[in-house]
């Protein structure tokens, strides 16, 4: 490896010094933002800066969450919340690691059939439209429970630049423009009236949110309290019961973040720590990475005939299983540990022949003796002294349920839709539930939340994760692989184009015209099914790398607004 960055250094230096023109710029690696001590990526600049500010002022990792957190609420309102979830990892400059979870939680008054009409058909408009889409949000407590265990600086030093930002606003950028115009009926529709966000913007416009900025500024004043028992909290309830939803302020009282330990496995010298149940990135992560790793997917080469097969085939079994086995660990027993064995994962890869493909319809989840027991964003962040953390928040769909409360100048989730509503019936991400996942009252519903860090040779190495639904897991999974088994830079490995299979529907997606002609023909003979057109974007991956000589890459997606920045 030190071999490749020596060689990529060399490359990099003599190509500054030779005209743009003699450059073979389509093999050229492309090398991130380059830093000493400390990064922030983020899918917003401001978010990262100030991040990045924390830091600098000697904060750590965790001071940098809450400040992030909540910039992230501010200027990118279509995943960054106060009205949703998520979930953290973190490795501590001493090699602690841990994970907590601030997935929101079914109301108290949720029920198993509540999406259902009265033939028993799902309605997915109400788990992802409106008030009765809504579930409890986790994000401020979250933020509050990381800053209580782990934090440094006050609270109010933290979100005070939050404040300012929502006060003097942000700049919309060319990609906002262009969802807002797309979402503004749906705002106004879902809110029965105009929003802040359904004004006419146009990019280099910028946002102000006043209204924001005052519940931040009564959040830093009343603490955690502010949001589940105080004003907030209270205008928050009034407001989705008056549009028809069912949270109450005994669910705000009730909500807690919890601690988890975290999916922990090696593959070859590499050990990955990522998010558990209820998410379910970690243990399908585990389970497709110890599934491939018999193969030499190195020789094979990136995104060639046989690397394309393995994945897409250990990806079929993993969803496969992530169907039947995932839900909420404090309701449902889950056998992880059998679920990302060795010899379970070596049986479940028994039938798989690089002739022909396996047909999901002859697949199901594994048997398991005796039971043992779409819009998200991301963020990744060292810091100086050494410590990682790797982040993944969300509304669940663009804007969550586009319903947005007047007063408190933010949007609330739909996350109520990662629930199965029924058994066997698809959600918005075409995603199966079985009964793991069936809704039950203040249960956290299924995530594909996939925030994960990485050590090689018990050092850290890398922070990374991504928004994206279904396909989270499998970007995470390609953008591991590309810089581990395929030699690429931080930068290089989130840009690289990416394939997703999940089992059901049948189907191998790529992003369009990414991919070698002759390789999705030679697919298709062997019995997949390809898709390019309808590929949406398939993951917006943030991640850091530690160099060999300690500096850090920060790799920030193309396909969004992304941005890394450090010092
Ligand atoms: N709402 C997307 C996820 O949690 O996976």
């Amino acid at each position: 490896m030190r071999l490749i960055y020596l060689l990529l250094f060399i490359l990099v230096i003599s190509c500054k010094t030779k005209p743009e023109s003699e450059i073979e710029i389509k093999t050229r690696p492309v090398l991130g933002v380059i830093e000493k001590n400390a990064m922030v990526v983020s899918a917003r600049e401001e978010a990262s800066k100030i991040g990045k500010e924390i830091l600098q002022k000697g904060g750590n990792v965790f001071d940098a969450m809450v400040a992030t957190e909540m910039a992230l609420a501010v200027s990118y309102p279509y995943a960054g919340n106060l009205g949703g979830g998520g979930f953290m990892v973190y490795r501590k400059a001493n090699g602690e690691t841990g994970a907590i979870d601030y997935r929101e939680k079914a109301p108290l008054a949720a029920y198993k059939d509540m999406y259902l009409d009265e033939n028993g058909d799902p309605i997915p408009e109400k788990s992802q439209l409106g008030a009765m889409a809504v579930g409890v949000p986790g994000t401020i407590a979250g933020i509050f429970e990381v800053h209580k265990k782990f934090g440094t600086l006050p609270i109010r030093e933290l979100l005070t630049p939050v404040v300012q930002l929502a006060q003097k606003g942000y700049i919309i950028t060319e990609k906002q423009e262009k969802r807002l115009r797309h979402f503004r009926e749906l705002f106004i529709e879902t809110n029965k009236d105009t929003i802040l966000y359904a004004q006419s913007f146009k990019a280099n416009d910028t946002i102000k949110n006043p209204k924001l900025a005052a519940t931040l500024q009564r959040i830093i004043e009343n603490g955690r309290d502010e949001f589940y028992k105080g004003e907030t909290g209270q205008k928050m309830v009034e407001y989705i019961q008056s549009k028809g939803g069912i949270i109450t302020m005994d669910d705000l009282n009730k909500y807690e973040a919890k601690w988890r330990d975290p999916v922990q496995f090696t593959y070859k010298d590499l050990t990955i720590i990522s998010m558990s149940p209820p998410s379910s990135g970690g243990v399908c992560l585990a389970q497709i990475m110890k599934m491939i790793e018999p193969y030499d997917l190195s020789n094979y080469g990136h995104n060639t005939l046989k690397s394309i097969q393995i994945i897409t085939e250990a990806e079929r079994r993993a969803y496969a299983d992530r169907s039947f086995y995932l839900g909420d660990p404090d309701f449902v027993k889950i056998p992880v540990d059998t679920l990302i064995s060795d010899s379970y994962l070596s049986d479940r890869m028994k039938d798989f022949d690089f002739e022909q493909a396996t047909l999901s319809s002859d697949l199901s989840y594994g048997s398991i003796p005796g039971y043992e027991s779409s819009e998200t964003t991301h963020y990744s962040v060292v810091d100086q002294f050494g410590n990682a953390i790797s982040v993944t928040t969300t509304l669940n769909g663009a804007y969550g349920s586009k319903l947005y409360v007047p007063e408190l100048g933010f949007f609330l989730n739909n996350e109520m839709d990662d629930f199965s509503a029924k058994p066997g019936m698809p959600n918005m991400f075409g995603l199966l539930g079985a009964e793991a996942n069936a809704i039950a009252p203040e249960k956290r519903m299924l995530s594909s939340m996939t925030p994960t860090l990485v050590e090689k040779d018990g050092e850290l190495w890398m922070s990374v994760g991504t928004p994206g639904g279904s396909t989270i897991i499998t970007s995470v999974l390609q953008t591991i692989l590309n810089v581990k088994e395929y030699g690429m830079t931080m930068q290089d490995a989130v840009n690289a184009p990416r394939f997703h299979h999940q089992w059901l529907p049948d189907v191998v997606v790529f992003e369009p015209n990414s991919f070698d002609k002759s390789i999705l023909d030679s697919l298709r003979t062997k019995g997949y099914k390809t898709n390019e057109e309808e590929s949406r974007v398939i993951g917006k991956v943030d991640g850091i790398l530690v160099l060999p000589d300690g500096s850090l890459e920060g790799g920030a997606d193309k396909r969004g607004d992304d941005t890394a920045v450090g010092f």
